[in-house]
């Protein structure tokens, strides 16, 4: 199949032509951007948006691509009410990549002095940032250690002609990496990678065990090898099809101020690991496409680390838990630090043994609430009303302080450490239990249709 972006957001465009949207006016790369993905939102639109006349530039911007679960659904291909469940299978099948010549990011290349960031279109999101972001740094290391590759989404802060400052903040492999090269005394060999097909970019926020590199779960998403390409200027491999490639390394024992930047929390956000990134060739297509991903709370941030979360909350319960209904990770908690997971019970005690399941799936989430089969874990009404009519907060709260935490949540302390609560919003195992209201089922149907015969109108909400 075809594992590049451009190749992506045509056919997106051909099976659904209102989700890409041509952008001809020219644009300005401060600001407009974001304002733009964010008006579409307003109207719960979340088209891919390709902006053609940049400002200064001769390099179009591709913003939104992962903004939604139709998308991400389209990219799988398969129907988005089991995109999770078909995400949470296939991470599992890792497929080793194949390494590829000739890639067509080598096109234009540039090395040493005569890198220059500035050449590229790099956008500013909220008033309150540092400065201009890649945001869409698919960045690419090996363990020093034991040379498995891993990849993810890591903001950088353009402050140079090849400098750059980048937050390793989510604390996961990326930032052990570049741990363990700090502890040799050594720099971390790396590549920023802009402009991947979303596959790319889903399977490069899985959590695999550390012996898989992300591309063999980037390989089992495709159902093919990913093609790779080495780098000039390094020993590693990046995606053979990206339009953008940076080559470079993050120093040992430096630090410099980065930030603050409009993050996925909704806030502005002050904390960063203050890594520095020096670039040592930049390399792309002939007409590259600059790929940006939205910052803040927009989907394009946050819908895909939602979806992550879910399916390996998914593949964390199965392995202990046989009767799992549904499993959300929503918008409201960032995609980051809330839970919703409902359950069949077949054995008593079995609704708080989900909660510390979940909550070592991942060290954002914090809050977990597990609800019955009768409750729709993406209806958070349903889910707060399981809540305040089955939940009793001296039997059912569990609560563990001072754990591991996401730096960037603002109520953690600086170091990023925070509590972590389980609310078991379940009816007690095989006790009687309140009687639920149902509507007679034929009634509802009459209902149902009487009132598509009389017309959609738009009432007040209640
Ligand atoms: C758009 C986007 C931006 C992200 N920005 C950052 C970031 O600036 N720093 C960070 O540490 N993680 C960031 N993340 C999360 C990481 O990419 C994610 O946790 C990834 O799985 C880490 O990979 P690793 O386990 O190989 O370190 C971002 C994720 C997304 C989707």
């Amino acid at each position: 199949m075809s594992q590049d972006l451009r190749s992506f957001v045509a056919a997106y465009a051909q099976a659904h032509p209102d989700e890409v949207v041509h952008v001809g006016e020219p644009v300005s790369a401060d600001y407009d951007v974001m304002a733009l993905v964010l008006e579409y939102e307003r109207r719960r639109r979340f088209p891919i948006l390709i902006f053609e006349k940049v400002t200064g530039h001769d390099i179009p911007i591709v913003t939104n691509v992962v903004a939604s679960r139709r998308a991400l659904a389209f990219a799988l291909g398969v129907a988005e009410p089991t995109l999770a469940a078909e995400y949470a299978r296939r991470i599992k099948e890792h497929v080793k990549p194949v390494v590829v010549p000739d890639p067509p990011f080598r096109r234009r290349a540039r090395t040493g002095g005569d890198v220059d960031l500035g050449s590229l279109p790099v956008p500013r999101y909220f008033p309150g940032d540092a400065g201009r972001y890649l945001t869409a740094g698919m960045l690419v290391a090996r363990d020093p250690e034991t040379g498995v590759e891993t990849e993810g989404y890591h903001r950088f802060q353009v402050k140079g002609r090849d400098r750059m400052g980048v937050s390793l903040h989510s604390r996961r492999r990326m930032f052990e990496y570049a741990r363990r090269a700090e502890a040799k005394g050594e720099p971390l060999p790396c590549a920023v990678v802009l402009g991947l097909h979303p596959l790319v970019s889903m399977g490069s926020l899985a959590y695999p065990p550390p012996d898989v590199g992300k591309f063999e779960v980037v390989g089992g998403l495709l159902g093919e090898p990913l093609r790779i390409a080495p780098c000039s200027t390094i020993d590693l491999h990046v995606p053979a099809t990206a339009e953008i490639v940076v080559e470079g390394e993050i120093l040992p024992g430096t630090r410099e101020p980065e930030g603050p930047f409009g993050e996925f929390t909704g806030y502005s956000a002050r904390r960063s690991t203050e890594h520095v990134f020096v670039a040592k060739a930049l390399a792309m297509r002939e007409h590259p496409w600059f790929q940006s991903i939205a910052a803040g709370r927009a989907g394009d941030h946050i819908t895909t680390l939602g979806l992550v979360r879910e399916a390996e909350i998914m593949n964390a319960l199965s392995r202990a838990i046989p009767n799992v209904r549904g499993v959300h990770v929503p918008l409201s908690g960032a995609s980051a630090f809330s839970a919703y997971v409902s359950i069949a019970q077949s054995r008593p005690g079995e609704a708080k043994h989900v909660i510390p399941i979940v909550l070592g799936v991942d060290h954002y989430v914090k809050l977990v609430i597990v609800v019955d089969e009768d409750i729709d874990v993406f209806d958070e009404s349903d889910v707060l009303w399981a809540v305040a009519t089955r939940m009793q907060a001296d039997r059912d709260l569990l609560v563990i302080s001072g754990s591991l935490g996401a730096l960037l949540d603002p109520s953690a302390d600086e170091r990023g450490v925070t509590a972590k609560l389980g609310i078991d919003a379940t009816r007690p195992f095989g006790a009687p239990f309140a009687e639920k209201l149902v509507a007679a089922p034929d009634r509802m149907a009459w209902a149902r249709a009487l009132v598509d015969r009389l017309g959609r109108q738009e009432g007040p909400r209640a």
